[in-house]
Protein backbone atom coordinates (compact mmCIF):
# COMPACT_ATOMS: atom_id res chain seq x y z
CA UNK A 1 0.00 0.00 0.00
CA UNK A 2 1.49 3.55 -0.79
CA UNK A 3 2.31 5.50 2.18
CA UNK A 4 0.09 9.21 1.62
CA UNK A 5 2.71 10.89 3.81
CA UNK A 6 5.76 9.76 1.67
CA UNK A 7 3.78 10.51 -1.45
CA UNK A 8 3.26 14.25 -0.30
CA UNK A 9 6.83 15.03 0.64
CA UNK A 10 7.94 13.58 -2.55
CA UNK A 11 5.86 16.00 -3.79
CA UNK A 12 7.36 18.50 -1.75
CA UNK A 13 10.88 17.59 -2.47
CA UNK A 14 10.28 17.83 -6.24
CA UNK A 15 8.40 21.64 -6.05
CA UNK A 16 5.61 20.16 -7.28
CA UNK A 17 3.01 20.50 -3.74
CA UNK A 18 -0.08 22.19 -4.34
CA UNK A 19 -2.88 23.76 -2.41
CA UNK A 20 -5.85 25.28 -2.34
CA UNK A 21 -6.02 29.39 -2.46
CA UNK A 22 -9.52 30.60 -1.33
CA UNK A 23 -11.31 33.41 -3.47
CA UNK A 24 -14.23 35.37 -2.08
CA UNK A 25 -16.69 36.94 -4.83
CA UNK A 26 -17.28 36.72 -8.07
CA UNK A 27 -14.12 36.13 -10.90
CA UNK A 28 -14.16 39.51 -11.65
CA UNK A 29 -10.60 41.28 -12.46
CA UNK A 30 -9.99 42.10 -8.57
CA UNK A 31 -10.32 39.27 -6.33
CA UNK A 32 -10.29 38.96 -2.50
CA UNK A 33 -7.44 36.17 -2.29
CA UNK A 34 -6.87 34.31 0.91
CA UNK A 35 -8.55 37.31 2.69
CA UNK A 36 -6.44 39.93 0.71
CA UNK A 37 -7.55 41.87 -2.56
CA UNK A 38 -5.12 41.17 -5.98
CA UNK A 39 -5.17 41.96 -9.79
CA UNK A 40 -6.55 38.68 -10.92
CA UNK A 41 -4.77 37.49 -13.97
CA UNK A 42 -5.22 33.49 -14.37
CA UNK A 43 -8.90 33.38 -14.42
CA UNK A 44 -10.50 31.50 -18.01
CA UNK A 45 -13.58 33.90 -17.71
CA UNK A 46 -11.91 35.70 -20.71
CA UNK A 47 -15.05 38.11 -21.66
CA UNK A 48 -15.75 38.73 -17.78
CA UNK A 49 -19.48 37.18 -18.15
CA UNK A 50 -18.56 34.52 -15.39
CA UNK A 51 -19.56 38.09 -13.30
CA UNK A 52 -21.73 39.57 -15.59
CA UNK A 53 -24.87 40.69 -14.16
CA UNK A 54 -27.55 39.50 -17.27
CA UNK A 55 -25.76 35.97 -17.35
CA UNK A 56 -26.33 35.62 -13.00
CA UNK A 57 -29.68 36.35 -13.66
CA UNK A 58 -30.47 34.13 -16.18
CA UNK A 59 -28.97 31.48 -13.61
CA UNK A 60 -30.97 32.22 -10.79
CA UNK A 61 -33.77 32.90 -12.97
CA UNK A 62 -33.49 29.30 -14.05
CA UNK A 63 -33.00 27.44 -11.03
CA UNK A 64 -36.16 29.15 -10.05
CA UNK A 65 -37.86 28.61 -12.54
CA UNK A 66 -36.83 24.57 -13.27
CA UNK A 67 -34.77 24.06 -9.57
CA UNK A 68 -31.57 23.38 -8.98
CA UNK A 69 -31.08 19.97 -10.87
CA UNK A 70 -31.82 18.03 -13.31
CA UNK A 71 -32.11 14.73 -10.99
CA UNK A 72 -31.05 11.57 -13.73
CA UNK A 73 -28.52 11.82 -16.88
CA UNK A 74 -30.21 12.71 -20.19
CA UNK A 75 -30.68 8.96 -20.77
CA UNK A 76 -32.54 8.28 -17.73
CA UNK A 77 -35.03 11.47 -17.27
CA UNK A 78 -32.90 14.56 -17.14
CA UNK A 79 -33.24 15.88 -20.50
CA UNK A 80 -34.52 19.10 -20.28
CA UNK A 81 -36.03 21.36 -22.63
CA UNK A 82 -33.56 23.72 -21.86
CA UNK A 83 -30.63 21.23 -22.54
CA UNK A 84 -32.41 20.91 -26.07
CA UNK A 85 -32.21 24.66 -26.40
CA UNK A 86 -28.78 25.49 -25.87
CA UNK A 87 -27.96 22.44 -27.52
CA UNK A 88 -29.54 24.10 -30.65
CA UNK A 89 -27.99 27.55 -30.30
CA UNK A 90 -24.73 26.27 -29.84
CA UNK A 91 -24.99 23.95 -33.34
CA UNK A 92 -26.24 27.16 -34.88
CA UNK A 93 -23.65 29.14 -33.60
CA UNK A 94 -20.58 26.79 -34.93
CA UNK A 95 -22.92 25.68 -37.96
CA UNK A 96 -22.97 22.12 -37.07
CA UNK A 97 -25.60 19.42 -37.64
CA UNK A 98 -26.18 18.90 -33.79
CA UNK A 99 -24.33 19.55 -30.86
CA UNK A 100 -24.31 17.28 -27.34
CA UNK A 101 -24.23 18.78 -24.09
CA UNK A 102 -21.84 16.86 -21.23
CA UNK A 103 -20.86 17.95 -17.82
CA UNK A 104 -17.62 19.32 -18.62
CA UNK A 105 -14.40 19.76 -21.53
CA UNK A 106 -12.77 17.02 -19.23
CA UNK A 107 -15.46 14.61 -19.44
CA UNK A 108 -16.38 15.69 -23.51
CA UNK A 109 -12.69 14.70 -24.48
CA UNK A 110 -12.61 11.74 -22.47
CA UNK A 111 -16.09 10.21 -23.98
CA UNK A 112 -15.40 11.51 -27.37
CA UNK A 113 -12.32 10.52 -27.78
CA UNK A 114 -12.81 6.73 -26.31
CA UNK A 115 -16.17 6.56 -28.35
CA UNK A 116 -14.92 7.45 -31.64
CA UNK A 117 -11.63 5.42 -31.34
CA UNK A 118 -11.36 1.09 -31.57
CA UNK A 119 -8.95 -1.32 -30.84
CA UNK A 120 -6.43 -1.73 -33.86
CA UNK A 121 -7.01 1.97 -34.63
CA UNK A 122 -4.54 4.85 -34.13
CA UNK A 123 -5.33 8.13 -32.49
CA UNK A 124 -3.11 11.14 -33.38
CA UNK A 125 -2.51 13.67 -30.37
CA UNK A 126 0.02 17.09 -29.72
CA UNK A 127 2.30 16.24 -27.11
CA UNK A 128 0.56 19.79 -25.69
CA UNK A 129 -2.49 18.35 -25.63
CA UNK A 130 -4.97 19.33 -22.57
CA UNK A 131 -5.08 16.53 -20.33
CA UNK A 132 -8.39 15.40 -20.71
CA UNK A 133 -7.57 15.10 -24.64
CA UNK A 134 -4.23 12.86 -23.28
CA UNK A 135 -6.99 10.71 -21.02
CA UNK A 136 -9.34 10.30 -23.99
CA UNK A 137 -6.82 8.52 -25.62
CA UNK A 138 -5.32 6.85 -22.38
CA UNK A 139 -9.67 5.56 -22.27
CA UNK A 140 -9.53 4.40 -26.13
CA UNK A 141 -8.76 1.53 -27.01
CA UNK A 142 -6.74 2.40 -29.83
CA UNK A 143 -3.26 2.76 -30.41
CA UNK A 144 -2.07 6.79 -29.41
CA UNK A 145 0.31 8.44 -31.20
CA UNK A 146 1.67 11.72 -29.80
CA UNK A 147 3.49 13.70 -32.52
CA UNK A 148 5.76 17.04 -31.03
CA UNK A 149 4.01 20.31 -30.90
CA UNK A 150 2.14 21.37 -34.26
CA UNK A 151 4.97 19.59 -36.10
CA UNK A 152 2.15 18.51 -39.49
CA UNK A 153 5.41 16.76 -40.75
CA UNK A 154 6.08 14.69 -37.43
CA UNK A 155 2.09 14.19 -37.74
CA UNK A 156 2.55 12.93 -41.31
CA UNK A 157 5.28 10.18 -40.60
CA UNK A 158 2.67 8.81 -38.06
CA UNK A 159 0.25 8.81 -40.17
CA UNK A 160 2.05 7.18 -43.14
CA UNK A 161 3.28 4.31 -40.52
CA UNK A 162 0.05 3.73 -39.20
CA UNK A 163 -1.03 2.27 -42.78
CA UNK A 164 -4.55 3.14 -43.01
CA UNK A 165 -5.35 2.38 -39.32
CA UNK A 166 -5.32 6.28 -38.19
CA UNK A 167 -8.79 7.10 -36.75
CA UNK A 168 -8.87 10.11 -35.23
CA UNK A 169 -6.15 13.17 -34.90
CA UNK A 170 -7.06 15.14 -31.89
CA UNK A 171 -5.58 18.84 -31.38
CA UNK A 172 -6.25 22.05 -28.75
CA UNK A 173 -7.48 24.85 -30.97
CA UNK A 174 -5.80 27.17 -28.87
CA UNK A 175 -3.21 26.00 -26.27
CA UNK A 176 -4.42 26.00 -23.12
CA UNK A 177 -0.89 26.24 -21.48
CA UNK A 178 1.21 28.06 -24.88
CA UNK A 179 -1.47 30.20 -26.08
CA UNK A 180 -0.68 29.27 -29.77
CA UNK A 181 -3.09 28.18 -32.48
CA UNK A 182 -3.41 24.83 -33.31
CA UNK A 183 -2.08 24.29 -37.58
CA UNK A 184 -5.86 23.91 -38.54
CA UNK A 185 -5.35 24.15 -42.41
CA UNK A 186 -2.96 21.19 -42.38
CA UNK A 187 -4.35 18.97 -39.81
CA UNK A 188 -7.62 19.33 -42.08
CA UNK A 189 -5.56 18.46 -44.96
CA UNK A 190 -3.69 15.61 -43.10
CA UNK A 191 -7.34 14.18 -42.11
CA UNK A 192 -8.72 14.12 -45.28
CA UNK A 193 -5.40 12.71 -46.99
CA UNK A 194 -5.35 9.86 -44.83
CA UNK A 195 -8.97 9.07 -44.24
CA UNK A 196 -9.35 10.41 -40.43
CA UNK A 197 -11.70 12.54 -38.33
CA UNK A 198 -10.32 15.37 -36.94
CA UNK A 199 -11.21 16.71 -33.49
CA UNK A 200 -10.58 20.46 -32.37
CA UNK A 201 -10.72 21.41 -28.96
CA UNK A 202 -11.76 24.76 -28.54
CA UNK A 203 -12.44 25.72 -25.11
CA UNK A 204 -9.89 28.71 -25.01
CA UNK A 205 -10.79 29.64 -28.28
CA UNK A 206 -14.59 30.37 -28.12
CA UNK A 207 -15.81 33.93 -27.02
CA UNK A 208 -12.36 34.78 -27.70
CA UNK A 209 -10.59 34.12 -31.59
CA UNK A 210 -12.24 33.85 -34.62
CA UNK A 211 -14.86 35.91 -36.42
CA UNK A 212 -17.73 36.44 -33.73
CA UNK A 213 -15.58 34.47 -31.57
CA UNK A 214 -16.31 31.33 -33.14
CA UNK A 215 -13.13 29.88 -32.09
CA UNK A 216 -9.90 28.67 -34.29
CA UNK A 217 -11.16 26.87 -36.69
CA UNK A 218 -13.81 29.51 -38.16
CA UNK A 219 -10.27 31.61 -38.08
CA UNK A 220 -9.27 29.30 -40.12
CA UNK A 221 -12.23 29.60 -42.37
CA UNK A 222 -12.67 25.34 -42.24
CA UNK A 223 -16.03 25.00 -40.69
CA UNK A 224 -17.39 23.00 -42.89
CA UNK A 225 -13.84 20.58 -42.72
CA UNK A 226 -13.20 19.88 -38.97
CA UNK A 227 -15.45 16.38 -37.86
CA UNK A 228 -15.88 17.33 -34.15
CA UNK A 229 -15.49 20.72 -31.73
CA UNK A 230 -15.36 20.14 -28.56
CA UNK A 231 -16.39 23.61 -26.69
CA UNK A 232 -16.80 24.70 -22.59
CA UNK A 233 -19.22 26.65 -20.95
CA UNK A 234 -16.49 27.07 -18.32
CA UNK A 235 -14.51 29.56 -19.84
CA UNK A 236 -15.42 32.53 -22.05
CA UNK A 237 -19.17 31.53 -21.26
CA UNK A 238 -18.81 32.16 -17.83
CA UNK A 239 -20.78 28.95 -16.40
CA UNK A 240 -19.72 25.49 -16.05
CA UNK A 241 -20.38 22.32 -18.60
CA UNK A 242 -18.88 21.58 -22.37
CA UNK A 243 -20.21 20.09 -25.69
CA UNK A 244 -19.14 18.82 -28.99
CA UNK A 245 -19.88 20.20 -31.87
CA UNK A 246 -20.28 17.92 -34.77
CA UNK A 247 -22.88 15.64 -37.23
CA UNK A 248 -25.82 14.54 -36.35
CA UNK A 249 -24.25 10.60 -36.84
CA UNK A 250 -21.79 11.75 -34.50
CA UNK A 251 -23.45 13.19 -31.39
CA UNK A 252 -26.05 10.24 -32.05
CA UNK A 253 -23.28 7.86 -31.69
CA UNK A 254 -21.89 9.86 -28.34
CA UNK A 255 -25.18 9.46 -26.94
CA UNK A 256 -24.82 5.52 -27.39
CA UNK A 257 -21.57 5.09 -26.83
CA UNK A 258 -19.54 8.22 -24.23
CA UNK A 259 -19.63 6.59 -21.07
CA UNK A 260 -19.30 9.99 -19.20
CA UNK A 261 -22.45 11.57 -21.11
CA UNK A 262 -24.07 8.20 -20.05
CA UNK A 263 -23.54 7.45 -16.86
CA UNK A 264 -23.17 11.10 -15.34
CA UNK A 265 -26.22 13.45 -13.98
CA UNK A 266 -27.40 16.34 -16.75
CA UNK A 267 -25.90 19.82 -16.42
CA UNK A 268 -28.27 21.80 -13.89
CA UNK A 269 -30.81 24.27 -15.35
CA UNK A 270 -29.23 27.30 -13.91
CA UNK A 271 -25.07 26.74 -15.26
CA UNK A 272 -26.88 25.78 -19.01
CA UNK A 273 -29.01 28.95 -18.98
CA UNK A 274 -25.90 30.96 -17.61
CA UNK A 275 -24.45 29.59 -21.14
CA UNK A 276 -27.14 30.44 -22.82
CA UNK A 277 -27.39 34.21 -21.94
CA UNK A 278 -23.54 34.24 -22.42
CA UNK A 279 -23.42 32.75 -25.61
CA UNK A 280 -26.02 35.47 -27.04
CA UNK A 281 -23.64 37.98 -25.40
CA UNK A 282 -20.98 36.85 -27.46
CA UNK A 283 -22.70 37.00 -30.53
CA UNK A 284 -24.04 40.43 -30.20
CA UNK A 285 -21.27 42.08 -28.25
CA UNK A 286 -18.18 41.38 -30.30
CA UNK A 287 -16.36 44.47 -28.91
CA UNK A 288 -16.28 42.38 -25.97
CA UNK A 289 -13.58 39.90 -28.03
CA UNK A 290 -12.01 43.13 -29.22
CA UNK A 291 -10.98 44.77 -25.78
CA UNK A 292 -10.07 40.89 -24.67
CA UNK A 293 -7.28 41.04 -27.70
CA UNK A 294 -6.16 44.71 -27.05
CA UNK A 295 -5.77 43.94 -23.61
CA UNK A 296 -3.58 40.76 -24.43
CA UNK A 297 -1.57 43.00 -26.78
CA UNK A 298 -1.09 46.01 -24.25
CA UNK A 299 -0.02 42.94 -21.50
CA UNK A 300 2.51 41.32 -23.60
CA UNK A 301 3.68 45.05 -24.89
CA UNK A 302 4.48 45.97 -21.04
CA UNK A 303 6.15 42.61 -19.88
CA UNK A 304 8.29 43.23 -22.70
CA UNK A 305 9.37 46.75 -21.27
CA UNK A 306 9.53 45.23 -17.88
CA UNK A 307 12.24 42.87 -19.46
CA UNK A 308 10.13 39.57 -19.66
CA UNK A 309 9.59 37.79 -22.74
CA UNK A 310 5.89 37.42 -23.71
CA UNK A 311 6.95 36.43 -27.47
CA UNK A 312 5.25 33.05 -27.30
CA UNK A 313 1.88 33.84 -27.84
CA UNK A 314 -0.43 35.93 -29.40
CA UNK A 315 -3.79 35.40 -28.12
CA UNK A 316 -5.03 36.25 -24.29
CA UNK A 317 -2.95 33.57 -22.60
CA UNK A 318 0.33 34.51 -22.07
CA UNK A 319 3.31 32.18 -20.40
CA UNK A 320 6.21 33.32 -18.77
CA UNK A 321 8.67 30.40 -19.25
CA UNK A 322 10.96 30.60 -16.07
CA UNK A 323 12.31 27.16 -16.11
CA UNK A 324 12.26 24.75 -13.05
CA UNK A 325 9.14 24.33 -10.77
CA UNK A 326 10.83 26.41 -7.69
CA UNK A 327 11.34 29.46 -9.53
CA UNK A 328 8.15 29.14 -10.83
CA UNK A 329 6.64 29.43 -7.41
CA UNK A 330 8.98 32.24 -5.82
CA UNK A 331 7.71 34.28 -8.69
CA UNK A 332 4.10 33.67 -8.10
CA UNK A 333 4.75 34.24 -4.50
CA UNK A 334 6.97 37.66 -5.25
CA UNK A 335 4.28 39.27 -7.43
CA UNK A 336 1.52 37.71 -5.21
CA UNK A 337 3.16 40.12 -2.37
CA UNK A 338 2.68 43.22 -5.18
CA UNK A 339 -1.07 42.63 -5.40
CA UNK A 340 -0.90 40.51 -8.64
CA UNK A 341 -1.90 36.71 -8.55
CA UNK A 342 -1.02 34.44 -11.71
CA UNK A 343 -0.58 30.73 -11.23
CA UNK A 344 2.84 28.92 -11.29
CA UNK A 345 2.10 26.02 -13.95
CA UNK A 346 4.59 23.06 -12.97
CA UNK A 347 4.78 19.52 -14.67
CA UNK A 348 2.84 17.49 -14.75
CA UNK A 349 0.53 20.64 -16.84
CA UNK A 350 3.67 21.93 -18.59
CA UNK A 351 6.74 19.49 -19.50
CA UNK A 352 9.52 19.65 -17.31
CA UNK A 353 12.14 22.43 -17.73
CA UNK A 354 9.42 24.83 -18.90
CA UNK A 355 7.34 25.32 -15.66
CA UNK A 356 5.90 29.23 -16.03
CA UNK A 357 3.59 31.87 -15.07
CA UNK A 358 0.38 31.47 -17.46
CA UNK A 359 -1.42 34.90 -17.38
CA UNK A 360 -4.62 35.56 -18.71
CA UNK A 361 -6.13 38.64 -19.84
CA UNK A 362 -9.84 39.25 -19.36
CA UNK A 363 -11.94 42.10 -21.60
CA UNK A 364 -13.00 43.58 -18.23
CA UNK A 365 -9.13 44.12 -17.10
CA UNK A 366 -8.78 47.78 -17.43
CA UNK A 367 -5.51 49.31 -19.48
CA UNK A 368 -3.69 50.40 -16.06
CA UNK A 369 -4.39 47.53 -14.46
CA UNK A 370 -2.85 45.40 -17.01
CA UNK A 371 0.40 48.15 -17.42
CA UNK A 372 1.04 47.70 -13.47
CA UNK A 373 0.60 43.89 -13.33
CA UNK A 374 3.32 43.84 -15.87
CA UNK A 375 5.37 46.66 -13.78
CA UNK A 376 5.07 44.19 -10.74
CA UNK A 377 5.71 40.70 -12.34
CA UNK A 378 8.99 42.55 -13.98
CA UNK A 379 10.10 43.78 -10.86
CA UNK A 380 9.40 40.25 -8.98
CA UNK A 381 11.18 38.69 -12.35
CA UNK A 382 14.21 41.01 -11.68
CA UNK A 383 14.53 40.63 -7.57
CA UNK A 384 14.61 36.83 -8.24
CA UNK A 385 16.92 37.22 -11.55
CA UNK A 386 14.66 36.33 -14.01
CA UNK A 387 14.62 39.00 -16.27
CA UNK A 388 16.36 41.63 -17.97
CA UNK A 389 16.81 44.94 -16.88
CA UNK A 390 13.56 47.09 -17.61
CA UNK A 391 14.43 50.38 -19.23
CA UNK A 392 12.01 53.30 -18.09
CA UNK A 393 9.35 52.29 -16.37
CA UNK A 394 5.74 53.71 -16.21
CA UNK A 395 5.14 53.45 -12.69
CA UNK A 396 1.05 53.69 -12.32
CA UNK A 397 -0.88 52.85 -9.54
CA UNK A 398 -4.19 51.19 -11.32
CA UNK A 399 -7.24 53.45 -11.17
CA UNK A 400 -9.64 53.07 -8.85
CA UNK A 401 -12.68 51.69 -10.17
CA UNK A 402 -15.65 53.29 -10.08
CA UNK A 403 -18.14 51.34 -7.75
CA UNK A 404 -20.54 49.31 -10.23
CA UNK A 405 -23.80 46.66 -9.55
CA UNK A 406 -20.74 44.34 -10.03
CA UNK A 407 -18.56 45.40 -7.22
CA UNK A 408 -21.29 46.27 -4.80
CA UNK A 409 -22.06 41.78 -5.23
CA UNK A 410 -21.25 40.59 -1.58
CA UNK A 411 -18.36 39.31 -1.29
CA UNK A 412 -19.37 36.14 1.12
CA UNK A 413 -22.65 34.59 0.63
CA UNK A 414 -25.56 36.12 2.06
CA UNK A 415 -27.19 35.07 4.79
CA UNK A 416 -30.63 32.94 4.54
CA UNK A 417 -33.74 34.81 4.23
CA UNK A 418 -35.58 35.50 7.10
CA UNK A 419 -38.88 33.07 6.94
CA UNK A 420 -41.77 35.41 5.26
CA UNK A 421 -39.11 37.22 3.44
CA UNK A 422 -39.44 38.34 -0.11
CA UNK A 423 -38.68 35.25 -2.83
CA UNK A 424 -35.17 35.58 -4.48
CA UNK A 425 -36.54 36.27 -7.71
CA UNK A 426 -38.56 39.67 -6.16
CA UNK A 427 -34.59 40.29 -5.03
CA UNK A 428 -33.43 40.22 -8.64
CA UNK A 429 -31.52 43.59 -9.43
CA UNK A 430 -34.54 44.80 -12.17
CA UNK A 431 -33.68 44.52 -15.72
CA UNK A 432 -34.74 42.55 -19.00
CA UNK A 433 -33.31 38.66 -18.90
CA UNK A 434 -30.64 38.15 -21.20
CA UNK A 435 -32.14 35.45 -22.87
CA UNK A 436 -36.00 35.10 -23.22
CA UNK A 437 -36.47 31.94 -20.82
CA UNK A 438 -39.93 31.78 -22.20
CA UNK A 439 -38.17 30.14 -25.38
CA UNK A 440 -36.44 27.55 -23.65
CA UNK A 441 -40.22 26.57 -21.77
C1 LIG B 1 -7.97 22.61 -23.84
C2 LIG B 1 -8.86 22.21 -22.71
N1 LIG B 1 -9.80 21.29 -22.91
C3 LIG B 1 -10.62 20.91 -21.94
C4 LIG B 1 -10.55 21.44 -20.68
C5 LIG B 1 -11.46 20.96 -19.62
O1 LIG B 1 -12.58 21.77 -19.58
P1 LIG B 1 -13.48 21.80 -18.26
O2 LIG B 1 -12.80 22.76 -17.34
O3 LIG B 1 -14.80 22.25 -18.75
O4 LIG B 1 -13.48 20.41 -17.72
C6 LIG B 1 -9.60 22.43 -20.41
C7 LIG B 1 -9.55 23.02 -19.07
O5 LIG B 1 -8.75 23.81 -18.72
C8 LIG B 1 -8.73 22.81 -21.44
O6 LIG B 1 -7.77 23.71 -21.22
Amino acid sequence: MTDIADRLEELRAAGLYRRLRLVSGPQGPRVLLDGREVLLLCSNNYLGLADHPGVRRSAAEAAMRWGTGAGASRLICGNMTLHRRLEERLADFHGTDSALLFGSGYLANMGTIAALTRAGEVVFSDEYNHASIIDGCRLSRAETFVYHHRDTDHLAWGLRRAEGRGSLIATDGLFSMDGDVAPIAELVGLARRYDCRLLVDEAHAIGAIGPAGRGSVAEAGLEEEVDVIVGTLGKALGSYGAYVGASREITELLVNAARPFIFSTALPPSNVAAAMAALKLIVARPERADRLRRNADLLRRELAAAGMDPSGSRTHIVPLVVGDADSAVALCERALERGVFAQAIRPPTVPDGTSRLRLTVMATHREAELRHAANMIGTAARDLGLATEAAEWDWEEPVSRPESALDRAPAKAPPPPAEGAPSLASQMPPGPLSIDLDEAA
